[in-house]
């Protein structure tokens, strides 16, 4: 049985502005300086990143974008390129949130040049997944997500499908204070990695999927008590200092 390092990742989202994220960073600092066992990470936009590396860098807690580019430079006005955030200490990067495939249009082709961007240049890629609530209802969510994880991760070699991480977001839950049950989550994640099995085998079993979409310091750690479910990534509970360091104690 492979031991799959927990991670819990906040995705800031459109929050934050320079100053609120240097003080952040400063409390959660001292908050998480003896934490051990699991890995920390903070999705920030683009602007806090520098600050981010200045107060965290030499900490355990990892820093990470919410997007990229595929192309390392270029004539793409308004983009950020990965060469851009390895200069700014990111190890990770979100990839196809359900809020850039709706709002901005991205779609799975985009999505998996990203993530193969992002693996080439040596940033981990958190792809993530999910359906919407007419999907859920109708009982096609399972075959959607499915269809995501071939389409975005298409191409992939089975070491690189063991560094990836997937993040299991179902919409409805994303913001609603709506949470999937444990055990619902626990359902896809494994569908996800079986369909990681069916394309790259035993890769499937290293690679390690998150659960997101209401999670919070109250319902963590029955979420990841579940076999297939490795971490987190968490919008609103992320943003409070308190808040999130206590979701990542439960977590433990
Ligand atoms: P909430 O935790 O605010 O529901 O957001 C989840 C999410 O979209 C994280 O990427």
């Amino acid at each position: 049985m492979v031991n799959r390092r927990p991670l819990i990742a906040g995705n800031w989202k459109m929050n934050k502005t320079i100053s609120e994220a240097r003080d952040f960073a400063a409390r959660f600092l001292e908050n998480t300086a003896d934490i051990t066992g699991l890995d920390i990470l903070i999705c920030a936009p683009f602007t806090n990143l520098p600050v981010l590396k200045e107060e965290l860098e030499e900490s355990i807690v990892h820093i990470g974008a919410q997007n990229m580019h595929y192309e390392t430079k270029g004539a793409y006005t308004g983009e950020i390129s990965p060469l851009m955030l390895k200069e700014l200490a990111c190890t990770y990067v979100i990839i196809g949130h359900s809020e850039r495939r709706e709002y901005f249009k991205e779609d799975d082709e985009i999505i998996a040049k990203k993530v193969k961007a992002a693996l080439e240049n040596g940033i981990t890629p958190i792809l993530c997944v999910g359906e919407n609530l007419s999907l859920r209802e109708a009982g096609k969510a399972q075959d959607f997500v499915r269809g995501q994880v071939e389409k975005d991760l298409a191409g992939l070699t089975a070491a690189e499908l063991s560094r990836i991480v997937v993040a299991y977001e179902p919409i409805w839950a994303i913001g609603t204070g709506k949470t999937a049950s444990a055990q619902d989550a626990q359902q896809m994640c494994a569908a996800i990695r079986s369909t990681v099995a069916d394309m790259a085998g035993s890769a499937a079993q290293e690679m390690r999927i998150l659960y997101g979409g209401s999670a919070k310091s109250g319902n963590i750690a029955e979420l990841m008590a579940q076999p297939d479910i490795d971490g987190g990534l968490i919008g609103g509970s992320s943003l409070d200092v308190q808040e999130f360091t206590q979701l990542i104690q439960n977590a433990r």
